[in-house]
């Protein structure tokens, strides 16, 4: 497993995924504020990854405020909440899991500030822990859906550099190659900033699975072709409805896959479900600086005027999507009443513990 994300004794170290594949450098985040722009600028990133070293920067920051009077340290404590949950608006893992950390906070108001530090360390650690075990929950359900031998396609980086764990459908493809399933990976390149060339290559290859790196445009020959045999990618937020918000890129290959009969799996933690949303459409799309499309990595390919649009997930429409592959188990069709049965038969929001705000679990 790759550790992504880690709560150190100085700070929250980060493996800064802006460097892979070609580096691989730690860097310790001592302060939210730090967390804030690490976030931002995808130093970390994918959707239950942020959550996870948003609670860990919250528990750091609660660490370092400590010795101020309990008034103070507590308005930080939510000013630091609220700027790490507004560093990037898409996946829902991140609100959740801010959310959680300020209600365990409320509970202990009238504690020591030393003890209220040491009790969101705790928090933010189960949070983790919770993480890693629906990894695996997932990576296991998804063996049912995996037959030997598959050709998959995915997109994006769903693997443990996203979930701060095995990964969600990243996760589940290396698993199943460890289960002797003999899958072979198109790894969909990711434009503009390439997480599935850059990261989604450096986990397969670090775990032997066989995989060729293809551009974005070229799905579609593939599947024609008869090379494809199912799509499976992970989620940054499901709607009631079971619309599903993903890396821009997503909802093509929803279609493609739909036009080709191909099932279109996708795989995400309970973390992930927004079910006090009703619909996708109501789903903020993130929209990033025009130079990330503009250039390749930081090298300008356009001409000196030129614009560009840069929307970083689009939602695909749950009558695209085969089967969400939760934690709790496989949900088909109609995603809506499965994910009703889901929330009315299990906890509630990954953990039960998430806080209103408007952006509930399940
Ligand atoms: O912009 P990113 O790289 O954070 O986008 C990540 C994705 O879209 C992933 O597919 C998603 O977060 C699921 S990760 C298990």
């Amino acid at each position: 497993m790759t550790e992504s994300v880690r709560l150190g004794d100085e700070g929250v170290v980060v493996l800064d995924q802006r460097l892979l594949p070609h580096e691989e450098k730690y860097v310790c985040l001592t302060s939210a504020a730090e967390m804030v722009e690490a976030i931002r600028s995808l130093t970390v990133r994918g959707a239950p990854a942020i959550g996870v070293a948003a609670a860990f920067a919250l528990a750091q920051e609660a660490r370092r405020l400590a010795g101020l009077p309990r008034e103070e340290f507590l308005a930080c404590l939510d000013e630091a909440a609220a700027a790490l949950r507004g560093a990037r608006p898409t996946a829902v893992n991140l609100a959740w899991a801010v959310d959680r950390m300020m209600a365990r906070l409320r509970t202990l108001r009238a504690g020591d500030t030393g003890e209220v530090a040491a009790i969101l360390r705790e928090e933010a650690m189960a949070i983790y822990r919770e993480n890693l075990e629906m990894d695996l929950r997932i990576c296991r359900h998804a063996l049912e859906i995996i037959p030997a031998g598959a050709r998959i396609l995915t997109h994006c980086n769903a693997g443990g550099l996203a979930t701060a764990g095995y990964g969600t459908a990243l996760g589940a493809i290396i698993y199943a190659h460890q289960q002797g399933r003999r899958v072979s990976v198109w790894v969909d390149e990711t434009r503009p900033l390439l997480q599935g060339a850059r990261l989604t290559a450096w986990e397969l290859g670090r775990a032997g699975v066989p995989y060729r790196v293809i551009a974005d445009n070229m799905a579609g020959y593939l599947m024609s072709r008869g090379e494809v045999d199912l799509v499976l990618v992970g989620a940054d937020r499901i709607a009631a409805n079971g619309d599903v918000a993903n890396k821009i890129g997503t909802y093509t290959l929803a279609v493609l896959a739909h036009h080709h009969g191909i099932p279109f799996w996708v795989a995400a933690p309970r973390s992930t479900l927004d079910l006090g949303l009703p619909r996708g459409e109501q789903i903020v799309i993130e929209e990033r600086g025009e130079e990330e499309v503009l250039g390749v990595l930081g090298q300008r390919v356009t001409p000196a005027d030129a614009r560009a649009r840069n929307p970083a997930f689009d939602v695909t429409p749950a009558p695209l999507v085969s089967a969400i592959i939760t934690d709790e188990g496989i949900l088909r069709p109609p995603l809506d009443r499965a994910l009703a049965a889901l929330a009315a038969g299990g906890e509630a929001g990954g953990g039960g513990r998430a806080a209103g705000g408007g952006e509930g679990n399940a």
